[in-house]
């Protein structure tokens, strides 16, 4: 086994299968880029690449909305391939078992996941749609990667499809240990449908043993390290299951932020606020995962007991729009902007609005403004497969400054030590960490944003991209 140029592996067909393609449609700006990791960190990945990628574009399949076009067939050398989907498969696949159960089960249970048993079988058919369209698209022995939650069934419907298929597998979010997982009606059928796979790859070690320790209980097979041999009428067959963490485009980031007329912005950012001594962040979906509401109340208290200066301190939340016809999202929506409007009501005075809220997207170079501007980055999820958030913040330092207060319970946290660590849970021990962040001096910031951006900067998208796809070829010499 030798390792592989990374030019062998972009000569490679390669087919992408992801609940979403890269882009959505947006009635103003036409077709634009899609929310989330997934989708920011797969087009970096495949920008350049000769590739193509199967999913839903958000249109339905029946009442299709006159005024959405269909989307393009491409971008660059990448091939759009789009899954329509109805309503009800749309209520039943991704409102309701994707995001009702699976999300929040594999997040902790941090609200309760609700089990439907038409809605598993609407994800199961959906799964199998997933399954025949890429059994057809993918040209003989190619590589296909499958991506996230959504689309747990397929591996093992395709493989059933099309055995001549090299498979991998994906995780973007935490994988739950065993106390959790166990509670899923469908438990068995989730396990062997991701052991339809060659690789199955994990944000964190963590998730990569607890799937191990899963295959063990529920599908009686005995894991050799990260290995697991299964047998089949075929033979036997290998399947791999190791921790990749993901990463950013890093340089894209810090290009962007270094470019004119991204400076010129965040001073203009920074003057529209009132110039503030103290300019803290949140960038997050709008999601109950995130700690959004954590976050606001620890900032509130600091600004009510005036441990921070509310005249001298602003906080601004960008919350993108995210899943609006889930119940719990639209909950976690009111939560927030109820908080937000009480601290602004008891703190704010004329002319002194100490929290900003925006529930928008915004374009790349305006975010990385955002991050420029901003001299305390809040990143303090419950729980988070790994976000990209934080990393992009780092990458836009190019002064080496600014403080990153990071929750413990995101991915991101293995590696970016150097952060100002906190547990969400514990809101004094958050509101001294956002105390101590913002008050820090200019050496120690410099120091700790040094190393998080070496970090940030080594272990970039395309490595990740890289490492997983020499494992799934068998090629890997890590
Ligand atoms: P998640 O995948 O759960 O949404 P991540 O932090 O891993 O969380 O990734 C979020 C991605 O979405 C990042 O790349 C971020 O830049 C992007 N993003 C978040 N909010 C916005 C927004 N309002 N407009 C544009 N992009 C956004
Ligand atoms: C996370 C998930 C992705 C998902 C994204 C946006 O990053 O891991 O699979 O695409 O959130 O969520 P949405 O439901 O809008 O696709």
């Amino acid at each position: 086994m030798g390792s592989v140029a990374a030019e062998d592996i972009e000569q490679r067909e390669l087919v992408v299968v992801a609940n979403r393609l890269p882009i959505e449609f947006d009635e103003d700006s036409g077709w634009r880029p899609a929310p989330g990791g997934l989708v920011s960190a797969m087009e970096a990945v495949l920008r350049d690449r000769d590739a193509t990628w199967i999913g839903w574009s958000g249109r339905f399949e029946d009442a299709r909305r006159q005024d959405v076009p269909p989307p393009p067939a491409g971008t660059g050398n990448l091939q759009l391939d789009e899954v329509l989907l109805t309503k009800a498969e749309v209520e039943g696949y991704y409102e309701g078992f994707s995001n009702g159960a699976i999300w929040p089960l594999y997040h902790d249970a941090i609200v309760p996941p609700i089990y439907h048993r038409t809605q598993f079988e609407t994800y199961r058919r959906v799964n199998e749609k997933f399954a025949r369209r890429t059994a057809q698209a993918a040209p003989p022995g190619a590589v296909v990667w499958i991506h996230d939650y959504q689309l747990q069934l397929v591996p093992r419907m395709l493989r059933m499809l099309r055995p001549d298929l090299r498979i991998g597998f994906f995780l973007h979010i935490p994988f739950p240990p065993a106390e959790i997982f166990s509670q899923l009606p469908w438990r068995r059928q989730i396990l062997e449908g991701l052991m339809g796979s060659d690789l199955i790859g994990f944000q964190t070690k963590d998730g990569a043993v607890n799937f191990l320790r899963l295959v063990r209980r529920f599908l009686a097979l005995r894991p050799g390290g990260d290995r697991v041999v299964v047998d089949e009428l075929s033979g036997t067959r290998t399947v791999h299951v190791e921790a990749f963490p993901i990463g950013i485009r890093a340089t894209d980031f810090a290009e962007l932020a270094a470019s004119p007329e991204v400076q010129a912005r965040a001073k203009q950012i920074r003057s529209d606020l009132g110039d503030p001594k103290v300019l803290m962040l949140g960038v997050d979906r709008l999601d109950y995962t995130k700690g959004i509401d954590v976050r606001i109340r620890a900032v509130t208290e600091l600004l009510q007991d005036e441990d921070l200066d509310p005249e001298e301190t602003v906080f601004v939340q960008v919350a993108t729009p995210s899943r609006e016809n889930v119940e719990e999202y639209q909950r976690i929506r009111e939560d927030i902007e109820l908080l937000v409007s009480r601290a602004n009501g008891d703190i704010g005075k004329l002319g002194v609005t100490p929290i900003h809220y925006l529930h928008q997207n915004m374009p790349r170079d305006e975010l990385v403004a955002m991050y420029v501007a901003a001299d305390v980055m809040l990143v303090t999820p419950f729980r988070d497969g790994m976000n990209l958030v934080a990393m992009e913040y780092v990458a836009c330092r190019i002064n080496e400054d600014g403080a990153l207060v990071l929750s413990e319970f995101t991915g991101a946290a293995n590696s970016m030590h150097e952060a100002w660590l906190v547990n969400p849970y514990d809101i004094d021990g958050m509101k001294r960490s956002i105390l101590d962040a913002s008050r820090t001096s200019p050496e120690e910031a410099h120091q700790r944003m040094l190393a998080l951006r070496h970090g940030v900067f080594e272990h970039d998208v395309e490595r990740w991209a890289l490492d997983f796809e020499r494992q799934l070829e068998g090629r890997n010499a890590r």
